[in-house]
This record gives C-alpha cells, structure tokens and sequence, in this order.
C-alpha cells in the first residue's frame, strides 16, 4: 500500500482527507501534544484490528480511545465515577488518559475483552479536528512499530510504517514527547499505571493519595501489569542501553570509565548541565536538553538517534524522579531492561 503523507498547515482539506479515510476503515496517524497516534475508527472491530498488524502489536494489548469533547466521554464509558470526573475536569483536554468501565458500544478489538476502556481527551489542536471531522471516537496506540519508540515527529512514523498504513498527517513535532499518563479509574481505589507529563504531584492535588501499580515501580518487568502494554519491552533502540544513578560527579566518573573499557561504539546521554564532562572520552554525547521537560521532548527521538549512528552500548544519566522526571526515568528504565547501576 502507498502511505500517503501530508502537512497540515491549517487547510481543512488534509483534515478532510484524513477524515474520508478513517471513515472507510483505514489507518491514518496523527499528531498529538504526546506522542503520533495510529488512528482507527474506535467503533469499528475491522478498522481497530487493522492497527496491530500494522504496528506488529500483541493482540492482548488494548487500545486508547480518543475523543474530543466531554459528551464524547459517556458515549464510550458506562460509569463515571466522582473523581475520575474530578480529574477529568482538571486535566482535559491534556495527556491524561482514563481508564473506566466500558459501554457496551467498545468492540472487544480495542479493549482486548477488557471489561474497561481507556480514555483521552488529547489538547492537539490537530487531534482534535481530526476526531471531529470523523465523527467517532479514534483507537490509537502510538504509531510505531512495536517495540520501537514512540514517535514525536511524521518522520519517525514514516520510517516505521510507511507501506503498512494509509495515511500521516504531519503537525510537526510532538510538544511534550512522552506518553500520556494513565490512571485506572474503573475500580475503587485510583490507581497510576503510567506515568506522564501530568505528573503524580498534580494528581494528588486534585485526588488525595493514589496507588501506583506494580508496572510503574517495576517498569513493567516483574509482575503482572495492569496496563497490559508496560509488560513489554518499550523503547528500546537497538544498542543495549545501562542507566547509572547517583551522585553527579561519581555517576560521570562510571560513565567515562565504562565507556573507555568497552571497545565498542557508545553513546552518552546527559543533559546540558554534564555534557561538557566527556570531551575528552570517545563517544557520542548527546544532551537530552537542560531538565526533564527538556528531557520527556527529546528522549524518543534521541534513542532512534542512536540507532541511526550505529550506537552498540548506550550510558544514560539518571534523573531525579519526580514531576515528569518520574516519566523519562520509566521510559528510560525500560529502554534499558531494567539494567541499572547504582554508583
Ligand atoms: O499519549 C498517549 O497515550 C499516546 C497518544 C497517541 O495518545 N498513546 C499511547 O498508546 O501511548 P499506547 O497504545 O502506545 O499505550 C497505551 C497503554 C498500553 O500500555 C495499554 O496496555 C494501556 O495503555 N491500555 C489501553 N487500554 C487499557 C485498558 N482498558 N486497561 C488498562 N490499560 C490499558
Ligand atoms: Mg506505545
């Protein structure tokens, strides 16, 4: 199939397009302010079973459902709950994603049989017109090849897909770069089950104290997860990937020393603050920018970054998780397989 791509610079008619397209059951990715999605109609068991074969998706991990407005809400859930309801109203339009009991409406094909649905409201303003336009809500998981990281630009779709799905519209970059944070709100106790740019801090604002599920502390390795995606191993460039924590000065002592010792290709990756510390020691050194939000924008496209200069060992920095810290830390801890040193 030909993957017909077009740049939307606010012409209704790429919106249009899109629209005509997912109407017939196709498959058009999108941008969002997270990461590009890989749009189905949500409705339609067909379409929404397009999406895993395209991206090579296990078929036991289900699918978001976005929509555009409130009222969109209680057309694809049975229950809203008081403070799923709160954060709603708090967060939406915005990267938070809701998981609550399903309407009878969501085929199996998007929530794998799950008795719940998972919902976001994305603030793109590009996402937003496309659901409109379509007139259903839009099942879409990240729009790259699975196991590959997400996408934060229509280039990096493009590379991953191109031939495998009908359509990209191109909105430029993704503007906070990490996925959207997922709280399950479909049993009694509030529960995070992937962290995001809405952070934890500002969901215990509104909510009082949460869980956090097992996959988030464990980055999804040892236990059975509740958001079934985090069991698999996300986001990893083809270099083998070692996180180091600790005290700044022993953490780039580590770093250098391994780097020297490997005999392989490497890469660093730090932030501004460090990176003038390797100069000296020959590798590739790659600042993620100069924090975390610098940090969740650019850490996707840097690890395909990698993968393009032929990078066989990668040394990240840790960062300090809190705020979206603990989002880039989850992301990176999965790209690494969990191999982390404690200096
Ligand atoms: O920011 C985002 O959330 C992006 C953009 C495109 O909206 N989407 C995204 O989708 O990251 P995906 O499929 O890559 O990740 C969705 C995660 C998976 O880990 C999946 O297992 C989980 O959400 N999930 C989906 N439906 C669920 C459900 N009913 N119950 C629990 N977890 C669910
Ligand atoms: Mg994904």
């Amino acid at each position: 199939m030909n993957t017909l791509v077009l740049k939307y610079n606010g012409e209704n008619d790429v919106i249009a397009k899109a629209a005509s397209v997912l109407k017939k059951g196709g498959l058009v990715a999108f941008p969002t302010e997270t990461v590009y999605g890989l749009g189905a109609n949500g409705l339609d068991p067909d379409a929404a079973s397009k999406i895993y074969a395209a991206k090579g998706r296990p078929v036991d991990n289900p699918l978001i459902l976005h929509i555009a407005s409130f009222g969109d809400l209680e057309s694809v859930v049975s229950e809203i709950p008081e403070k799923a309801e709160k954060l709603a109203q708090a967060f939406w339009p915005g990267p938070l994603t809701l998981v609550l009991k399903k309407h009878s409406r969501v085929p199996d094909a998007v929530t794998c049989g799950l008795p719940a649905a998972a919902v976001r409201f994305p603030k793109n303003p590009v996402a937003a017109k496309l659901i409109r336009a379509a007139g259903f809500p839009l099942a879409a998981p990240s729009a790259n090849s699975s196991g590959k990281p997400s996408p934060t630009k229509a280039s990096h779709v493009a590379f991953d897909l191109s031939g495998k799905i009908d359509m990209i519209v191109d909105g430029g970059t993704c503007s906070l770069g990490i996925e959207s944070t997922i709280i399950d709100a479909s049993k009694n106790v509030l529960r995070l089950l992937r962290p995001g740019a809405v952070t934890l801090e500002d969901i215990e604002r509104e909510v009082g104290r949460i869980e956090a599920g097992a996959s988030v502390e464990t980055a999804g390795f040892e236990t059975a997860p509740e958001a079934p995606g985090m069991k698999y191993k996300h986001y990893s460039p083809l270099a083998s990937v070692t996180v180091v924590s600790g005290d700044q000065k022993k953490t780039v002592a580590e770093i250098v020393k391994r780097v020297k010792l490997s005999g392989k290709k490497t890469g660093v990756l730090t932030t501004d603050a460090t990176a003038r510390f390797y100069e000296t020691t020959p590798t590739l050194v790659m600042s993620l920018g100069s924090g975390a939000n610098d940090a969740a924008k650019n850490l996707f496209a840097t690890l395909r970054r990698l993968d393009f200069y032929g990078v066989e060992e990668v040394y990240a920095e840790a960062l300090e998780e809190t705020g979206i810290g603990l989002a880039v830390m989850n992301r990176l801890k999965k790209a690494a397989a969990n191999n982390i040193v404690y200096v």
